[in-house]
Protein backbone atom coordinates (compact mmCIF):
# COMPACT_ATOMS: atom_id res chain seq x y z
CA UNK A 1 0.00 0.00 0.00
CA UNK A 2 1.07 3.50 -0.85
CA UNK A 3 1.14 6.45 1.35
CA UNK A 4 0.18 9.70 -0.37
CA UNK A 5 3.01 12.01 -0.08
CA UNK A 6 1.88 14.69 1.09
CA UNK A 7 0.63 12.73 4.05
CA UNK A 8 2.98 13.44 7.31
CA UNK A 9 4.97 11.13 8.61
CA UNK A 10 3.70 9.17 11.33
CA UNK A 11 6.87 8.18 13.35
CA UNK A 12 6.98 9.55 16.59
CA UNK A 13 8.85 12.35 17.84
CA UNK A 14 12.25 12.28 19.10
CA UNK A 15 11.86 15.30 21.45
CA UNK A 16 8.72 16.62 23.17
CA UNK A 17 6.85 19.88 22.11
CA UNK A 18 7.57 22.86 22.97
CA UNK A 19 5.77 25.28 24.91
CA UNK A 20 6.80 28.44 27.17
CA UNK A 21 7.93 26.39 30.64
CA UNK A 22 9.99 24.06 28.60
CA UNK A 23 11.93 26.91 25.96
CA UNK A 24 12.37 28.41 30.13
CA UNK A 25 13.54 25.74 31.15
CA UNK A 26 16.30 25.26 28.19
CA UNK A 27 17.29 29.47 28.47
CA UNK A 28 17.92 28.69 32.04
CA UNK A 29 20.19 25.86 31.70
CA UNK A 30 21.66 28.17 28.73
CA UNK A 31 20.70 26.06 25.66
CA UNK A 32 20.28 28.92 23.10
CA UNK A 33 16.90 28.70 21.42
CA UNK A 34 16.69 28.70 17.73
CA UNK A 35 14.26 30.40 15.71
CA UNK A 36 13.11 30.92 11.89
CA UNK A 37 10.56 32.19 9.84
CA UNK A 38 7.74 29.92 8.34
CA UNK A 39 5.38 30.60 5.88
CA UNK A 40 3.71 27.44 4.84
CA UNK A 41 2.74 23.71 5.75
CA UNK A 42 6.34 22.17 3.92
CA UNK A 43 8.60 24.45 5.42
CA UNK A 44 6.95 23.91 8.52
CA UNK A 45 6.98 20.01 8.89
CA UNK A 46 10.88 20.43 7.58
CA UNK A 47 11.81 22.90 9.89
CA UNK A 48 10.29 20.81 12.72
CA UNK A 49 12.01 17.69 11.50
CA UNK A 50 15.57 20.06 11.39
CA UNK A 51 14.75 21.14 15.14
CA UNK A 52 13.78 24.28 15.18
CA UNK A 53 12.67 25.50 18.30
CA UNK A 54 10.18 28.17 17.33
CA UNK A 55 8.80 29.17 13.75
CA UNK A 56 7.56 32.60 13.31
CA UNK A 57 5.21 33.26 11.00
CA UNK A 58 6.87 36.62 10.09
CA UNK A 59 5.04 39.94 8.19
CA UNK A 60 8.60 39.43 6.43
CA UNK A 61 6.29 37.24 4.11
CA UNK A 62 5.48 40.99 2.67
CA UNK A 63 9.24 41.19 1.34
CA UNK A 64 10.11 37.53 1.08
CA UNK A 65 6.61 35.51 -0.19
CA UNK A 66 4.84 38.55 -1.45
CA UNK A 67 7.39 41.06 -3.14
CA UNK A 68 6.69 43.84 -1.70
CA UNK A 69 9.42 46.48 -0.54
CA UNK A 70 8.28 46.65 3.23
CA UNK A 71 5.96 44.53 5.20
CA UNK A 72 3.35 47.40 5.69
CA UNK A 73 1.21 45.88 3.08
CA UNK A 74 0.80 42.94 5.12
CA UNK A 75 -2.72 41.97 5.75
CA UNK A 76 -4.78 40.09 8.99
CA UNK A 77 -6.09 37.91 6.24
CA UNK A 78 -2.53 37.18 4.98
CA UNK A 79 -0.82 36.55 8.29
CA UNK A 80 -3.89 34.31 9.29
CA UNK A 81 -3.73 32.04 6.22
CA UNK A 82 -0.20 31.58 5.88
CA UNK A 83 -0.45 30.99 10.26
CA UNK A 84 -3.12 27.93 9.64
CA UNK A 85 -0.48 26.65 6.75
CA UNK A 86 2.57 26.70 9.47
CA UNK A 87 0.52 25.15 11.91
CA UNK A 88 -0.71 22.45 9.88
CA UNK A 89 2.68 21.93 9.27
CA UNK A 90 4.37 21.72 12.20
CA UNK A 91 4.43 19.21 15.18
CA UNK A 92 6.57 20.18 18.10
CA UNK A 93 7.85 23.53 17.47
CA UNK A 94 6.27 27.04 19.26
CA UNK A 95 4.72 28.94 16.80
CA UNK A 96 4.59 32.48 17.24
CA UNK A 97 2.33 34.87 14.58
CA UNK A 98 2.97 38.54 13.99
CA UNK A 99 0.33 40.90 14.37
CA UNK A 100 0.42 43.12 11.07
CA UNK A 101 0.70 46.61 10.53
CA UNK A 102 -2.67 48.55 10.99
CA UNK A 103 -4.32 45.25 12.73
CA UNK A 104 -3.06 46.16 16.95
CA UNK A 105 -2.33 49.93 17.29
CA UNK A 106 -5.34 51.24 17.45
CA UNK A 107 -6.12 50.59 20.81
CA UNK A 108 -6.31 47.20 23.36
CA UNK A 109 -9.80 45.51 21.58
CA UNK A 110 -8.59 45.85 18.66
CA UNK A 111 -5.57 44.29 19.23
CA UNK A 112 -7.20 41.24 21.25
CA UNK A 113 -9.96 40.89 17.54
CA UNK A 114 -6.89 40.18 15.79
CA UNK A 115 -4.57 38.32 18.11
CA UNK A 116 -8.12 36.40 18.28
CA UNK A 117 -7.84 35.54 14.28
CA UNK A 118 -4.25 34.58 14.83
CA UNK A 119 -4.61 32.09 17.97
CA UNK A 120 -7.69 30.87 16.08
CA UNK A 121 -5.31 29.68 12.99
CA UNK A 122 -3.34 28.24 15.23
CA UNK A 123 -0.68 30.34 16.86
CA UNK A 124 0.69 30.48 19.71
CA UNK A 125 1.67 33.14 20.73
CA UNK A 126 1.35 37.05 18.66
CA UNK A 127 4.19 39.12 18.52
CA UNK A 128 4.05 42.85 17.68
CA UNK A 129 6.16 45.36 17.26
CA UNK A 130 6.61 49.00 19.55
CA UNK A 131 7.67 50.12 23.06
CA UNK A 132 6.01 51.88 25.64
CA UNK A 133 3.63 52.95 24.02
CA UNK A 134 2.32 49.50 23.29
CA UNK A 135 2.38 48.24 27.15
CA UNK A 136 -1.12 48.57 27.96
CA UNK A 137 -2.04 46.21 24.72
CA UNK A 138 0.46 43.83 25.89
CA UNK A 139 -0.62 43.30 29.38
CA UNK A 140 -4.83 43.72 28.18
CA UNK A 141 -3.55 40.75 25.90
CA UNK A 142 -1.65 38.78 28.41
CA UNK A 143 -4.81 38.84 30.93
CA UNK A 144 -6.54 37.32 28.58
CA UNK A 145 -4.61 34.70 28.00
CA UNK A 146 -2.66 35.25 24.98
CA UNK A 147 1.15 35.00 25.18
CA UNK A 148 2.87 37.97 23.85
CA UNK A 149 6.18 38.20 22.00
CA UNK A 150 7.34 42.11 21.98
CA UNK A 151 9.61 43.45 19.33
CA UNK A 152 11.95 46.24 20.23
CA UNK A 153 14.74 48.11 18.54
CA UNK A 154 14.41 48.10 14.83
CA UNK A 155 10.88 47.46 14.53
CA UNK A 156 10.01 47.39 10.50
CA UNK A 157 6.63 48.63 10.50
CA UNK A 158 7.85 51.98 11.47
CA UNK A 159 10.48 52.04 8.87
CA UNK A 160 9.89 55.16 7.43
CA UNK A 161 9.26 56.96 10.88
CA UNK A 162 13.22 54.99 12.12
CA UNK A 163 14.60 56.41 8.96
CA UNK A 164 15.18 53.41 7.30
CA UNK A 165 17.02 50.01 8.38
CA UNK A 166 19.38 51.43 10.48
CA UNK A 167 20.90 50.12 13.90
CA UNK A 168 18.67 51.39 17.59
CA UNK A 169 20.12 52.01 20.38
CA UNK A 170 23.77 53.26 19.37
CA UNK A 171 23.95 56.66 21.67
CA UNK A 172 22.70 57.18 24.76
CA UNK A 173 19.39 58.42 24.60
CA UNK A 174 18.86 55.66 22.35
CA UNK A 175 20.16 52.82 24.57
CA UNK A 176 18.37 54.17 27.57
CA UNK A 177 14.65 54.05 25.65
CA UNK A 178 15.58 50.37 24.95
CA UNK A 179 16.14 49.45 28.59
CA UNK A 180 12.97 51.72 29.46
CA UNK A 181 10.96 49.24 26.74
CA UNK A 182 12.35 46.24 27.39
CA UNK A 183 11.54 46.77 31.42
CA UNK A 184 8.06 47.89 30.96
CA UNK A 185 7.52 44.70 28.34
CA UNK A 186 8.72 42.13 31.11
CA UNK A 187 6.41 44.13 33.63
CA UNK A 188 3.30 43.80 31.05
CA UNK A 189 4.13 40.10 30.76
CA UNK A 190 5.71 39.89 27.89
CA UNK A 191 7.01 36.10 27.51
CA UNK A 192 9.53 36.97 24.80
CA UNK A 193 11.44 39.69 23.52
CA UNK A 194 12.61 39.95 19.88
CA UNK A 195 15.43 42.27 19.57
CA UNK A 196 16.66 43.50 15.77
CA UNK A 197 19.47 45.49 15.14
CA UNK A 198 20.71 46.24 18.41
CA UNK A 199 24.56 46.23 19.84
CA UNK A 200 25.49 43.21 21.54
CA UNK A 201 26.36 44.65 24.56
CA UNK A 202 23.33 46.21 25.03
CA UNK A 203 21.02 43.31 23.85
CA UNK A 204 23.70 41.07 26.10
CA UNK A 205 22.68 43.52 29.41
CA UNK A 206 18.70 43.54 28.48
CA UNK A 207 18.71 39.53 28.31
CA UNK A 208 20.39 39.27 31.90
CA UNK A 209 18.08 42.15 33.29
CA UNK A 210 15.32 40.05 32.12
CA UNK A 211 15.80 36.49 31.93
CA UNK A 212 11.83 35.61 32.25
CA UNK A 213 11.71 37.47 28.79
CA UNK A 214 13.04 34.90 26.72
CA UNK A 215 14.96 37.31 24.13
CA UNK A 216 15.28 36.63 20.70
CA UNK A 217 18.38 38.20 18.99
CA UNK A 218 18.41 39.30 14.99
CA UNK A 219 21.54 41.36 14.35
CA UNK A 220 21.91 41.53 18.02
CA UNK A 221 24.70 39.34 18.72
CA UNK A 222 25.44 36.36 20.30
CA UNK A 223 24.46 37.10 24.18
CA UNK A 224 20.84 36.85 23.60
CA UNK A 225 18.66 33.34 24.60
CA UNK A 226 17.92 32.60 21.23
CA UNK A 227 18.70 33.75 17.71
CA UNK A 228 16.03 34.23 14.85
CA UNK A 229 17.00 34.45 10.64
CA UNK A 230 14.42 34.81 7.93
CA UNK A 231 14.33 31.51 6.23
CA UNK A 232 15.19 32.86 2.70
CA UNK A 233 18.45 34.51 4.11
CA UNK A 234 19.89 32.09 5.78
CA UNK A 235 19.36 29.69 2.57
CA UNK A 236 21.01 32.87 0.60
CA UNK A 237 17.90 33.64 -1.47
CA UNK A 238 17.34 37.29 -0.09
CA UNK A 239 17.22 39.56 -2.50
CA UNK A 240 20.11 42.69 -2.54
CA UNK A 241 22.72 42.70 -0.45
CA UNK A 242 23.27 40.67 2.39
CA UNK A 243 22.88 42.04 5.55
CA UNK A 244 25.80 41.67 7.78
CA UNK A 245 24.25 39.74 10.50
CA UNK A 246 23.13 37.05 8.06
CA UNK A 247 24.79 34.07 6.79
CA UNK A 248 23.95 32.01 3.84
CA UNK A 249 23.66 28.44 5.52
CA UNK A 250 23.42 26.57 2.22
CA UNK A 251 26.99 27.36 1.36
CA UNK A 252 29.28 24.40 2.91
CA UNK A 253 32.13 25.50 5.64
CA UNK A 254 33.81 22.11 4.80
CA UNK A 255 34.53 22.27 1.13
CA UNK A 256 34.88 25.73 -0.47
CA UNK A 257 32.52 26.23 -3.33
CA UNK A 258 30.24 23.24 -2.65
CA UNK A 259 26.22 24.10 -1.61
CA UNK A 260 23.66 22.47 0.85
CA UNK A 261 20.57 21.04 0.66
CA UNK A 262 17.49 22.75 2.29
CA UNK A 263 17.16 20.66 5.43
CA UNK A 264 21.06 20.13 5.61
CA UNK A 265 21.67 24.38 5.59
CA UNK A 266 18.65 24.55 8.65
CA UNK A 267 20.39 21.56 10.78
CA UNK A 268 23.67 23.59 10.44
CA UNK A 269 21.97 26.78 11.58
CA UNK A 270 20.18 24.52 14.43
CA UNK A 271 23.56 22.98 15.48
CA UNK A 272 25.66 26.47 14.98
CA UNK A 273 23.19 28.36 17.08
CA UNK A 274 23.62 25.47 19.43
CA UNK A 275 26.61 25.47 19.98
CA UNK A 276 27.51 29.26 19.76
CA UNK A 277 28.90 28.94 16.68
CA UNK A 278 26.65 31.58 14.96
CA UNK A 279 26.33 34.57 15.24
CA UNK A 280 29.72 35.47 15.20
CA UNK A 281 29.93 38.76 16.69
CA UNK A 282 33.06 39.69 15.34
CA UNK A 283 31.50 39.22 11.83
CA UNK A 284 28.13 39.78 12.40
CA UNK A 285 27.57 41.82 15.43
CA UNK A 286 27.36 45.78 16.14
O1 LIG B 1 8.70 39.37 10.23
C1 LIG B 1 9.76 38.84 10.57
O2 LIG B 1 10.32 38.00 9.87
C2 LIG B 1 10.35 39.24 11.84
C3 LIG B 1 11.74 38.75 12.12
C4 LIG B 1 12.71 39.52 11.34
C5 LIG B 1 12.04 38.78 13.57
O3 LIG B 1 9.75 39.94 12.58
Amino acid sequence: MSVHPSEPATAPPARPALNLVRLGEMARRGEKLVALTSYDATFARLLDDAGVDIQLVGDSLGNVIQGRSSTLPVSLEHMVYHTACVARGKQLSWLVADMPFGSYEADPRQAFASAAQLMGAGAQMVKLEGGGEMVRTVRFLVDRGIPVCAHLGLTPQRVHALGGFRVQGRNDAGAALLRADAAAMAEAGAAMLVLELVPSTLAREITLAHPAMLSIGIGAGAGTAGQVLVLHDLLGLGAGKRPRFVRDFTRDPDAAGATLGIAEAVRRYVADVKAGRFPDEAVHGF
